[in-house]
């Protein structure tokens, strides 16, 4: 590796998916006089958004309210969200969603012109907007050409970020692998937004991208900012066994079934009740079982598990999803995209045929501890989207909340950097030209010219998998919990390790993977540690050993801190505004 090069800005955009385009256009409207990167470890139309099916929750029909959307996802929450921020969340969405519109997003219509919403689990009325069954690819392409309107906002694609940089207390930067030359850069700022997405790629099955590993929280992770609520992490009832796949919840909002090995629709059996005729008429919705929240779909597959009523095949039990009653037609309109992908990916032609299924990791709760201005505990870091906790999310997402809140938290966050970096002085560029040469010591040395290796990364990337699964996966105890504890433990020593054999600066890939397992390493230990000292069950995170919530002990967010070995966990409050903890009851 040679020299390193140092690029000035005034705000630094980690992540070039929804939250990093929206946060980048945030900054570059509030002050066009600051100047942006935009760093992306891919060319940013292959960012995970893009995968994003369902749609984007936002009030916009006279039936529903600000109130019950707020109501709604505190519910989903399981109470752990904070009350606050859901308010904000809320309020801003629909003007969000309507800029988005002005900018160029195809929202699905009625035939009467009007913006179409469909239904979506754990959301008591429609308000989830879509284009078709590939809104995050339209929002993406929307954000992306948007971005490349305003001239104070640079696109550093395919560089790899890692590392955040802080002197005198403060973040000032980060230092990034420009792939195409092998070469350390610094790229410093007076403010720094993380929007890097989740870390679902610990667990072997996911509807994550591959490159969902957790780059941007271990970052902030490491320059000693919290992970908050880490324990909780979302299982998507329908993925693909095998790939995991998404197949979209709109599937069900637009009527698909899901049914067991005797073809028996087994939702019915668990405590999402029986199919609910809605007679608000407020809530002309017919609201139907497949529509529970996705923590209580997962745990209801988990249950036919047990009780051997699922389908066995080459990865594991499955379950199928049945779309043959809505017919070609409506398949074609509203869920094309479910069409092309079970074809494609499983052989099967819904239309005719039920898709197997079976719950895949979606979705990480957690993420780098922010208020609700996207400010984390480090002055001048921020973090919007997956990354971050806001927290709006608690202890389940409701599906198509996300989207929106890339959106809301990206746009929030991106202006509350604008200020830090409008009002904060200039940064000193020779400590940080330091720093980057240290990370591009660390990087060569434990590297690229590292010899004696043994590890390989597939080999411990696959056992930090497995481990994940077996022990921190639906069901949760502390005997499953230690014992990935202990092996994640096992993992971090052998990957000082770990063999690189390609020694190319340029695009190698083998050196990408290591350094993502090195940060997927330690997203993994903050999740296992975060569950195992979380002793009850609550929305995600259910322990066999503590069946029941506790409000009295845990109706607190977990933090937790790196420390050279074990996280250190600690608590906070959540905040409650208006919805008082209550039994979490659905469809009864
Ligand atoms: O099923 C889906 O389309 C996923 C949506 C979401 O996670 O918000």
């Amino acid at each position: 590796m040679g020299n390193y090069e140092t690029y000035k800005y005034d705000v630094v955009v980690v992540g070039g998916g929804g939250a990093g385009l929206r946060a980048a256009i945030a900054v570059a409207e509030t002050n066009p006089a600051l100047k942006v990167a935009l760093v992306s470890k891919v060319y940013p139309m292959r960012s995970h958004t893009v995968s994003a099916e369902g749609g984007a929750a936002a009030v916009i029909k006279e039936n529903d309210s600000f109130d019950e959307h707020c109501s709604d996802t505190i519910l989903g929450s399981d109470w752990l969200a904070d009350q606050d921020a859901v308010e904000l969340f809320v309020k801003e969405a629909p003007s969000e969603m309507i800029q988005l519109e002005h900018w160029g997003c195809p929202w699905s219509r009625e035939p009467n012109g009007k913006v179409a919403v469909r239904p979506f689990g754990g959301m008591k009325i429609e308000r989830t907007w879509f284009a078709a069954d590939k809104t995050g690819f339209h929002m993406l392409h929307t954000l992306y050409q948007t971005s490349l309107k305003y001239d104070n906002v640079t696109h550093f694609d395919e560089w790899f970020a890692t590392k955040v940089l802080v002197e005198n207390g403060r973040c000032q930067g980060i230092t990034a692998l420009e792939l195409r030359s092998g070469q350390i850069r610094v790229i410093a700022g007076k403010a720094v937004i993380i929007c890097t997405g989740g870390a679902g790629r610990v667990f072997p099955f996911t509807t994550n991208g591959a490159i969902k590993t957790g780059d941007g929280m271990v970052m902030a992770y490491r320059a000693g900012v919290a992970l908050k609520d880490m324990e909780f992490v979302q299982y998507h009832p329908t993925g693909l066994p095998g790939t995991g796949i998404l197949i979209t919840e709109a599937a069900r909002g637009e009527g698909g079934i899901l049914v067991n090995k005797d073809g028996y629709r087994y939702l019915q059996d668990y405590d999402l009740g029986k199919p609910l005729e809605v007679t608000d008429s407020r809530h002309p919705v017919k609201k139907t079982m497949e529509l529970g929240p996705r923590d209580r779909l997962s745990l209801a597959f988990m249950k036919e598990v047990e009780k051997g009523r699922t389908l066995s095949g080459a990865y594991g039990e499955y379950v199928h999803l049945d779309l043959r009653h809505l017919g070609e037609k409506k398949v074609d309109k509203k869920i094309p995209f479910v069409r092309e992908l079970s074809t494609k990916y499983a052989g099967i032609d819904p239309v005719y045929e039920p898709i197997p299924v079976r719950p895949v990791v979606h979705y990480m709760m957690g993420g780098v501890d922010t208020d609700i201005d996207g400010a984390a505990s480090m002055p001048g870091l921020f973090a919007a989207g997956e990354a971050a906790c806001v927290s709006i999310n608690g202890a389940n997402r409701l599906g198509s909340n996300s989207l929106t809140e890339l959106l809301v938290f990206g746009a929030i966050a991106g202006r509350a950097a604008a200020r830090f970096a409008t009002e904060h002085p200039e940064l000193d560029l020779t400590a940080l030209q330091k720093q980057g040469a240290d990370e591009q010591e660390r990087i060569a040395k434990n590297f690229i010219r590292k010899d004696g290796g043994y590890e390989r990364v597939a080999t411990l990337r696959q056992e930090m998998t497995r481990t994940m699964e077996s022990g921190a996966g639906i069901y949760r105890s502390e005997t499953s919990l230690k014992e990935t504890c202990n092996k994640l433990a096992e993992l971090r020593g052998r990957f000082s390790n770990i063999l690189i054999e390609d020694r190319s600066l340029s695009f190698n890939t083998e050196l990408t993977s290591a350094l993502e397992l090195d940060l997927m390493l330690d997203v993994a230990q903050a999740i296992a540690h975060s569950a195992l000292a979380r002793t009850e069950s609550r929305g995600s995170h259910q322990r066999t050993d503590y069946p029941d919530r506790n409000d009295e002990k845990f109706l607190k967010h977990s933090l937790a801190f790196r420390t050279d070995g074990a996280p250190r966990i600690e608590y906070k409050d959540v905040i409650i505004t208006r919805w008082p903890p209550a039994e979490r009851v659905y469809g009864r």
